[in-house]
């Protein structure tokens, strides 16, 4: 995941400022607007503000009434134990067999700790997967995007569900004195996809188990290149999902105590794009000002102006953001410049909103500098894979990771998040096929792991990492039973 740490601090500032004004000012009758804000006809989520951390205390809120029969858990137990209907029996079956698998678990994810290799250079890492992989007797289709595989558990037909894991580690020097410290000078796996690999291997083993049980086909994908790259993008080119109805994937995360499964409805990631604008004029002296045109002051002007987009045109309930982060027009003294040069940075919760803000920018610059008669061309660099898509969950997929979660570790172990800034590139996926990404929490106090990913600092509580790859297990198996079940 992309931690945006200035921007998202920012962010809950403004959420905050923006609910202090509002409960000091409730006696106020809220003005009536004529105009319509929005340009667009959807209906996007705002509700990202009304909730702060909240457990669930009713664990059959949404949840199927197959999963806790009136009759009693131990009936359950011993009668449904086939999972022909999914109970919770199968539930603890999953668990336990995630309990037998703790220090392979653990091992899997120190072996890929102490050798980080960054993004389509996963070439260690694909590897002790395939071994692994092998070992288990599971197929798989590589390479895929350089380093990436597509393995295979369970009847080989439709349907198919997918759950992701991204292998690549950060360029950031490991700052913590263990025995299972990186030994590659200067990479570090500080975003936690060591334990998404060895969760997702741990799934895999799960449910190679319970092969009988599964009633289609579970896809896991070990992909390349998320930290920087489009990873994902390139894996769904060369076809990882073909024919897969639905996919999921888990992020460790130090906001949740060890093994607490969090996630929201509607937005949970940013959209995240970059823009470099260039203002071209006649060059000329100042001296001669009539003579020449300024791109200093249409520049100038362009900036001003891009700061209404957000204040001005956006839903103020629909974070966004647009900031300029550089200007550049030389050290000319006695010149006006031949041209300017400026870029930043762009935000926002859904894709309406940001293709709105992509649209707007352009706009905004390009007609601010033919005010001042000069040309403007504004680089998005679509090419170079910087452009992130909003991650906004499918609401039938989020209820399932809720409900599956719910029945696993229980309602007191599962928390509603706060939507973040940060960008994850799973959104690629999810604008193919339903899909919807969730938390698991390896904060520890006891244990050090509180430090924030990307931190050279960090660490996590690996007594999550089981727990973690039953949940991925347990949402992939009842996928399959549960699809034909309208989710409420
Ligand atoms: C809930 O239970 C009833 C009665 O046992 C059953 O008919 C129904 O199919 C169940 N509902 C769902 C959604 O599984
Ligand atoms: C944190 O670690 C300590 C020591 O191992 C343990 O006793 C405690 O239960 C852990 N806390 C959580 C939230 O897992």
């Amino acid at each position: 995941m992309k931690i945006l740490l200035k921007t998202s601090l920012f962010h809950f500032i403004s959420i905050f400022l923006i609910l202090s004004c509002l409960i000091s000012s409730t006696n106020i009758p809220p003005k009536k607007t004529s105009k319509k804000i929005n340009n667009n006809n959807n209906n996007p989520d705002f509700s990202y503000f009304a909730s702060t951390l909240t457990t669930f205390s009713n664990p059959a809120i949404n949840s199927q009434n197959l999963s806790s029969p009136k009759t009693g858990q131990n009936k359950a137990l011993v009668l449904n134990k086939d999972c022909s209907v999914w109970n919770r029996a199968c539930s603890e079956e999953v668990l336990k067999i995630a309990n037998e698998n703790i220090k392979w678990i653990k091992s899997v994810r120190r072996r890929i700790h102490e050798n980080p290799e960054l993004a389509f250079e996963e070439h260690e890492t694909s590897r002790l997967i395939r071994k692994e992989l092998d070992d288990l007797d599971i197929n798989y289709r590589f390479p895929i995007a350089k380093t990436g595989i597509r393995a295979m558990v369970g009847t080989g037909n439709a349907p198919f569900v997918a759950i992701r894991a991204d292998m690549d580690a950060l360029p950031i020097q490991e700052d913590v004195e263990w025995e299972h410290k990186s030994k590659n000078a200067g990479k570090m796996h500080a975003c936690g996809h060591d334990a998404h690999v060895a969760m997702l291997l741990g799934a895999a083993k799960i449910l190679k188990a319970r092969q009988n049980h599964l009633k289609g086909t579970v896809i896991l994908i070990f992909q390349p290149a998320e930290e920087a790259g489009n990873g994902a993008k390139r894996m769904i080119e060369e076809g990882v999902v073909e024919d897969v109805e639905a996919i999921f994937a888990m992020h460790i995360s130090h906001l949740l105590p060890t093994a607490v499964i969090g996630s929201r409805s509607g937005p949970l990631l940013a959209g995240c794009g970059f823009f470099k604008a260039v203002i071209t004029s006649k060059h000329g002296l100042t001296g001669n000002q009539h003579n020449s045109v300024d791109p200093v002051l249409a520049a100038s002007a362009a900036v001003i102006s891009l700061q209404g987009i957000v204040s001005r045109e956006a839903n103020p309930f629909d974070s966004q953001v647009v900031s300029v982060t550089f200007l550049n027009s030389g050290d000319e003294l006695d010149m006006t410049p031949k041209k300017v040069e400026f870029g930043g940075t762009l935000r926002a919760f859904s894709s309406t909103s940001f293709n709105q803000l992509l649209k707007r920018i352009e706009e905004v610059i390009v007609a601010q500098s033919k005010v001042y008669r000069c040309s403007a061309t504004v680089d998005f660099f679509k090419n170079r894979n910087s452009i992130y898509p909003p991650m906004v969950n499918d609401e039938q997929m989020y209820q399932h990771v809720k409900k599956t979660a719910v029945d696993l570790v229980g309602p007191e172990n599962y928390q509603v998040v706060q939507p973040m800034m940060g960008a994850e590139d799973f959104s690629f996926y999810s604008e193919v096929i339903p899909a919807a990404f969730f938390y698991i929490g390896i904060k520890n106090e006891t244990k050090g792991s509180i430090h924030s990913a990307h931190s050279p600092h960090f660490t996590i509580d690996e007594d999550a990492l089981h727990v973690g790859a039953a949940t991925h297990a347990a949402i992939a198996e009842r996928y399959l039973h549960d699809r034909d079940i309208s989710i409420v």
